[in-house]
């Protein structure tokens, strides 16, 4: 039966790079007090990707903890969500397909709107095993967020990718059917084809972010029916911490919230954690969330309700809600996702400008030396075919 069958995450999973620029170093730089990034945005610390890493690359530091749990050979289609691309015409998921030895068996495709994409993904996969409960589809978000060196969006910049494996009896994350979403037609951050980093309308680009999550919310509560109340846990897209702060106090406030600071706080800032050291991650970023969640709240999450608030800049964006498996603790990759962001080596500032702003990617040959020191690695361009091991 179709209504009763569940669908969602079944394991999830995230990589960053091995490498982070603190805010103090930034700001130093700048010669801006450093409580303007710590108070002000929201934030500590952001992950730097040395040359060396892509999409790819952390995509597949992402995924393999997940291959590691099931036989890889029944994965029947992969989604890879990206704003980041690496090509116009090959999907980034052929490219994990080699390196992590996946089956010829398997579709892949490639999702882009901005953040939103991975949010696109999970829902479209989850439907797909719906239709097929014998599907098992990895949804992968994968981003380098990069702006231009001494623009607004410059503090704002990290990676990550998030892999989550979809199922039917999900062990994590049961998706619920019924959600609001919201398109318009907006340059609030935008990449054309010929740049290496975004360009933003900043200021105007949070409004934007706003009043989205209101239409959402509204086209949320007319599908399903659901208030405030129902809603345990919320996660946000998290460009920085303030943003998913500001949606937060957004909400309360829209459905006229009784709860104090304290009770408010408890539902939202726990998928704050991981973000803060980390950074935008783009279509990965609610999702870091969504892990930072399920790694930091110390009373048992079963049977909770979270909801996700997915905006992709330019814009669409979507506002769903599941419900957490009794027993998803056993399943968690808590301990991976600490080391991951313990290990990273701490920038200083010419040696960031290096990693971000002196390679030229448009070379058809490039051999790029090996800073990356994860299991995977984009090596660089022959003949205008990207390299990995
Ligand atoms: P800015 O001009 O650098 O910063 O831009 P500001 O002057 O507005 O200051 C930021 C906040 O810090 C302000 O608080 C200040 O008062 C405060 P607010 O008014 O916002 O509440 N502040 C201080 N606080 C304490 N001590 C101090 C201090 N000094 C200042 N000493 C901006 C900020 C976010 C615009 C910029 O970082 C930016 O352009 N970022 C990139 C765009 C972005 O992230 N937008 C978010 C919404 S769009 C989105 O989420 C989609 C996205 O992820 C892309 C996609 O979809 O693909 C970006």
């Amino acid at each position: 039966d179709l209504d009763i069958m569940k669908v969602g995450i079944d394991l999830i999973h995230f990589a960053t790079s091995d490498y982070f620029l603190g805010m103090d170093t930034f700001a130093q730089e700048k010669g801006i007090d450093v409580n303007k990034y710590y108070v002000g945005i929201g934030q500590e610390k952001m992950s730097i990707a040395p040359p060396d890493e892509d999409i790819v690359s952390l995509a597949a530091k992402a995924v393999e903890p997940i291959l590691q749990q099931i036989d890889r050979a029944q994965i029947t289609a992969v989604m890879f969500a990206t704003e980041t691309g690496i090509d116009q015409s090959k999907s980034a998921g052929v490219f994990l397909h080699k390196l992590l030895n996946l089956p010829s068996r398997c579709r892949m495709i490639e999702l882009k709107h901005a953040c939103y994409a991975g949010a696109a993904g999970l829902q479209m996969a989850t439907a797909l095993v719906k239709v097929n409960p014998q599907e098992k589809i990895l949804v992968i978000a994968a981003d380098i967020a990069k702006y231009d060196q001494d623009s607004s969006g410059e503090a704002t910049q990290g990676c990550g990718a998030v892999a989550m494996l979809i199922t039917q009896n999900p062990r994590i994350l049961e998706i619920e059917p019924g959600s609001g979403y919201f398109t318009d037609d907006v340059m609030d951050f935008w990449r054309p084809n010929h740049r290496n980093t975004a360009l933003v309308d900043g200021k105007y680009s949070t409004k934007v972010y706003l009043s989205s999550l209101k239409h959402t919310w509204e086209h949320f509560t007319e599908q399903t029916g659901r208030v405030f109340e129902d809603i345990d846990y919320f996660c946000y897209h998290i460009p920085f911490t303030k943003m998913a702060d500001k949606a937060h106090q957004t909400l309360l406030k829209k459905v006229n919230s009784q709860l104090d600071k304290a009770q408010a706080d408890a539902k939202t800032l726990p998928s704050q954690i991981y973000n803060r050291i980390i950074g935008n991650s783009y279509s990965a970023s609610l999702f870091v969330g969504f892990i930072s969640l399920l790694d930091n709240v110390k009373d048992r999450l079963d049977n909770k309700r979270i909801s996700f608030f997915s905006y992709g800049s330019g814009c669409v964006a979507e506002f769903f809600t599941g419900v957490i498996q009794p027993g998803y603790q056993t399943v968690l990759m808590s301990e991976s996702h600490r080391q991951q962001i313990a290990q990273r080596t701490e920038l200083d500032y010419p040696t960031y400008i290096d990693f971000y702003y002196k390679t030229d990617y448009a070379q058809s040959d490039l051999a790029l030396p090996q800073l990356n020191k994860g299991r995977f690695r984009f090596c660089g361009i022959e003949q205008d075919k990207r390299l990995y091991t």
